[in-house]
């Protein structure tokens, strides 16, 4: 199934989402592109606020759009980080992606490294109320 899906076009999605990041304070400018079943992507960057904890990750700022237009399936996640050192999606993304696709292929990059996961390994044993 991961051999259908195109990451490096994903990455780049991510890259350019990236470079749209707000991301005054912490000048860590993240973009991620989710890849739905039908084939759409929806990209997100970090949007920060004065007000710290206000702040939303790139994650979920894509995730929640591509939810908000109707979509539910998700096929995989590409993260772009403008930054030297290169970290997985913070633990509250990897729950919201757990919540659509516990084991979706995560990859994560910067300008020189990139790591292919998935979140079942990112988060196992994710919580979840509805049956697996
Ligand atoms: N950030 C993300 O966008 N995704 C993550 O998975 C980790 C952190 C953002 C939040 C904040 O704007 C900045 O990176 C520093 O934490």
């Amino acid at each position: 199934m991961n051999g259908s899906i195109d990451f490096d076009r994903l990455l780049e999605q991510a890259q350019t989402a990236a470079s749209r990041a707000y991301a005054p304070y912490s000048g860590y400018h993240v973009g991620a592109a989710l890849l739905c079943a039908d084939g759409s992507v929806f990209t997100g960057s970090n949007v920060e606020n004065a007000s710290y904890s206000l702040s939303v990750c790139a994650e979920r700022n894509a995730l929640f759009q591509a939810v908000h237009a109707g979509h539910k399936e998700f096929l995989a996640i590409a993260i772009y980080v403008d930054d030297d050192e290169l970290f997985p999606p913070c633990g509250a993304c990897r729950q919201v992606l757990a919540e659509f696709n516990p084991e979706i292929p995560v990859l994560y990059a910067n300008q020189t490294q990139s790591v292919l996961t998935d979140l079942a390994i990112l988060l196992p044993q994710a919580f979840s109320l509805t049956e697996p």
